[in-house]
């Protein structure tokens, strides 16, 4: 009879030791690190004093709380790309923010589980960047580049009394990037136990090579690991389950001498449900490896039931049907919350360009964070996944080219290792407008690196996106891709199409117009280049660069040319850096491309996509607002971006007219409907959209603001996850005693958060503020401000209150809750 001191016992060994027949453990190394700046000689040593270090939780970016500065990063550099003939100070090409030089983490490292026949293993989801890795004082491995996923084995350094010390030293290069790339330990690091023999990382590829619509075939093909890597006859037992969490199906294979120390399974999955932007539908193979009786280890992946072909003059199609991509490319900041990764700040951003019609992404111009891939598989968005901005040719003075020959080929492997599982990766993606395109033997590298991803992913094609034309035709760099990818360069894809073997194309960057939420300029013009003495641009989307375009320019190519597999547009959100057309203008910092702001609010042009994009819900979208002081009778051009093919506009109830989308040798005419005399006058502008059919479908006001009244919340949602890291996006509207929003106003509001959560960070979208994003205050910028809040582990009551001075404060609370989403 077991006695109650051996029965506790015995319960609480199962309570801290997961079960026995549990093989890996897995940890994420989030908190309890100790973080420095600089050059600290000894740091890596164990017996290293950090006390006085700043405690910090990882994702970190160390550069984001500031201050800004426009000798940051400072570049005297000549951009190719913008045609610039001579070189010029360039202050906020980076974002201004202090990411160069040294950093230093560090962390006690308990290795729970740990034993002898075990393996650790360290998983870095990225590290910017030059990453030396110490374990109790010796380097266990050195990964240069910032963006890419890699690992090491540290079994070897443990020390067997179970007290160790993790070191990072990362280090940033001036001009070393030509956007801001954040510092630190900026992505997730994570710890792996397992037994010594087990399935590595990203240790297995599945594949769907026959789809039907009674089956498909899933094959997994699993590595394994052994001591010494020594044969032994092994076993795995793989089920796969539906969404649902029901097996559909099961096999048990023998590992045979012969293998290779990989297992090879076919499954057989009957009535595929099929991955699709609009039915991200997912299953999981989850696999259990076997000696004898004995488990060895565990592993799940992830994965989707979907097929895709690019075909001559037919272009792509997903499942059997022909579309276009409905794509965006992001760099990879959260504006406000830096580099620093965050699932609830990838959310928001997916949440909006779903509702945008959105349906790809380019990841620009390097690998993404894991979450990102994985919210792209279950919200339902196809990724090209980049490499590189760079390959032995430089752009700046100490970019990736200084690592291409030694490191391009374990990038590439490793981006594909990590990525190759998940359906929403459609595309690998080599380079972005690299210089070697003009360079002889450019194609040679575009050769070498395309049949790396080949021999790494069979299933899927290569692109890189060419932004010099003549090069890539005159030195077949553009005809060895398996996709041709083009930025900026709808008037010549049909000369593409007649010169390259593809027989399709696509707009691997688009547009690249500039616009500053809520700024609009008179006269409404197209125009390139454009720069105003605020340093914004215009909202009428009619400015862009003298090598890009206007959002409907390329909407014609896509429209007209069956071969054009549609386009990536430059960019989703606003960036941190290449604040283009203000490079040389400090404090501009961050960019003006977006369809949302940096602080991620829609500007106007959010809507001219959306009413593209979004087959499923109706757009209709007014632009300017209608609060102008002092422009009474003088022309102020309205817009509408809308779904519907015709609307009538009125000010004051006085109609300015009909308008119809139609084709004329003006594209916006095609894509908006544009009433450019109309006068001003304050009070109401209305307008009345008709349907396909004639008949009047909806309505949209827009009131002339009176005096700033008040401050309202609006949350992007009211519920939160109590886990310490969800956060809720509220905008903070300065109105005026109707409810109107004050498109001028720039009052500085103040936030206060209480109870079950805390202030995490704020921004305006305004590309030229030098104001802190970590500070609980800051000035409307176009009358708005977002507040970003996070839960915390407790669930309760989160209450916001903002404040300004002469301004009726505003209040929201929000709900946190342990099973909310
Ligand atoms: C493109 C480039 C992007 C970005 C964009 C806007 O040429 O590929 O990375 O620089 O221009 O300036």
């Amino acid at each position: 009879m077991p006695t109650l001191k051996t029965l506790a016992a015995a319960l609480l060994l199962l309570a801290t030791r997961p079960a026995a027949a549990q093989a890996r453990h897995e940890y994420l190394l989030d908190t309890d690190w100790k973080f420095a700046k600089g050059e600290i000689p000894d740091a890596a040593n164990p017996t290293f004093q950090d006390a006085k270090w700043q405690t910090v939780s990882v994702p970190h970016d160390w550069a984001i709380a500031g201050p800004f500065d426009g000798n940051n990063d400072l570049q005297a550099v000549k951009i190719e790309q913008n045609n610039e003939a001579k070189a010029s100070l360039k202050a906020g090409r980076t974002g201004g923010l202090p990411f160069i030089g040294t950093g230093w983490y560090r962390r006690r490292l308990a290795v729970p589980q740990f034993g002898p026949g075990q393996r650790a293993v360290l998983l870095f989801d990225g590290a910017m960047s030059n990453a030396h890795v110490f374990v109790n004082g010796k380097e266990v491995g050195y990964w240069p580049y910032g963006y890419n996923s890699f690992s090491f084995d540290i079994t070897s350094f443990l020390s067997p009394d179970g007290n160790n010390t993790l070191a990072v030293r990362l280090q940033n290069q001036p001009e070393a990037s030509r956007w801001y790339p954040g510092a630190g330990l900026y992505r997730n690091v994570h710890l792996v136990v397992t037994d010594d023999v087990h399935i590595p990382v990203w240790g297995t590829y599945v594949t769907t090579p026959e789809i039907t619509a009674g089956l498909a075939k899933v094959r997994l093909k699993t590595k394994v690991e052994t001591p010494n890597g020594a044969f032994q006859p092994l076993r795995l037992q793989t089920e796969i389950r539906d969404a649902a969490g029901q097996v559909v199906a099961t096999t048990s294979t023998a590992l045979a001498a012969t293998d290779g120390l990989e297992f090879e399974q076919n499954l057989v999955v009957p009535q595929p449900k099929l991955w699709a932007p609009e039915t991200p539908v997912l299953y999981t193979a989850s696999s259990k490896l076997y000696a004898g009786d004995a488990l060895k280890d565990a592993y799940t992946t992830r994965f989707g039931i979907r097929s895709f072909k690019f075909e001559a003059n037919k272009g792509f199609s997903l499942n059997g049907q022909v579309r276009k991509f409905k794509g965006v490319c992001n760099h990879h900041d959260l504006g406000p919350l830096g580099a620093a990764v965050n699932t609830a700040a990838l959310r928001r951003q997916l949440t909006l360009l779903k509702n945008m019609g959105c349906d790809a992404i380019r990841t620009s111009h390097n690998m993404p964070a894991p979450e990102l891939v994985s919210l792209c598989d279950e919200m339902g968005f196809m990724l090209m996944v980049e490499a590189f901005d760079e390959w032995k040719t430089p752009k700046v003075k100490n970019g990736y080219s200084q690592y291409f020959d030694e490191w391009s080929e374990r990038d590439i492997v490793n981006m594909v290792h990590r990525d190759r599982n998940h359906p929403s990766v459609i595309m690998w993606s080599i380079g972005n407008e690299v210089p070697d395109q003009s360079t002889p033997g450019g194609n040679k590298i575009a050769k070498r690196l395309q049949d790396i991803c080949h021999r790494e992913d069979p299933t899927r094609l290569v692109m890189a996106g060419m932004d010099r034309f003549d090069d890539d035709l005159k030195n077949n760099f553009a005809s060895v891709l398996d996709v041709p990818g083009f930025n900026y360069k709808p008037h010549r894809y049909p000369e593409a199409y007649g010169k390259l073997p593809q027989g399709f194309l696509f707009g691997s960057e688009t547009a690249s117009t500039v616009s500053s939420r809520g700024v609009y300029k008179f006269p409404a013009v197209k125009a390139k280049d454009k720069k105003y003495a605020d340093q914004q641009s215009s909202s009428y989307d009619l400015e862009a660069c003298n090598w890009s375009q206007t959002p409907d320019e390329e909407f014609v190519a896509q429209d007209d040319l069956p071969y054009v597999m549609g386009e990536f547009v430059w960019t989703g959100f606003d960036y941190l850096g290449e604040p283009t057309p203000y490079d040389e203008q400090w404090p501009s910092h961050s960019s003006l491309f977006g369809m949302m702001d940096l602080a991620t609010m829609p500007k106007d042009r959010f809507y001219l996509y959306r009413a593209r994009w979004n087959t499923t819900a109706a757009t209709l979208h007014l632009l300017p607002h209608w609060t102008w002081p002092g422009r009474e009778g003088q022309p102020t051009p309205v817009f509408c971006y809308t779904s519907y093919p015709s609307a009538e506009l009125f000010v004051n109830g006085k109609s300015q007219g009909r308008q119809t989308k139609g084709p004329s040798d003006q594209p916006q005419t095609r894509y908006r409907l544009m009433w450019n005399d109309v006068k001003y006058a304050p009070g109401t502008l209305k307008v009345v959209a008709y349907d396909a059919q004639g008949k009047a479908a909806a309505t949209e006001e827009v009131h002339t603001a009176g005096k700033p009244h008040h401050i309202k919340l609006v949350a992007d949602h009211t519920s939160l996850a109590a886990d310490g890291q969800d956060l809720a996006y509220v905008t903070a509207r300065v109105e005026d005693a109707r409810g109107n929003l004050c498109p001028d106003a720039t009052n500085e509001l103040k936030f206060a958060v209480s109870g079950a959560g805390t202030f995490r960070a704020v921004g305006n979208g305004d590309p030229t503020s030098l104001e802190s994003f970590q500070k609980p205050q800051m000035k409307a910028f176009s009358g708005q401000v977002m507040a970003i809040v996070q839960a915390s582990n407790k669930a309760g009551a989160l209450r916001l209150k903002a404040t300004g001075t002469g301004l009726k404060s505003g209040e929201i609370e929000l709900k946190t809750s342990t099973a909310a989403q």
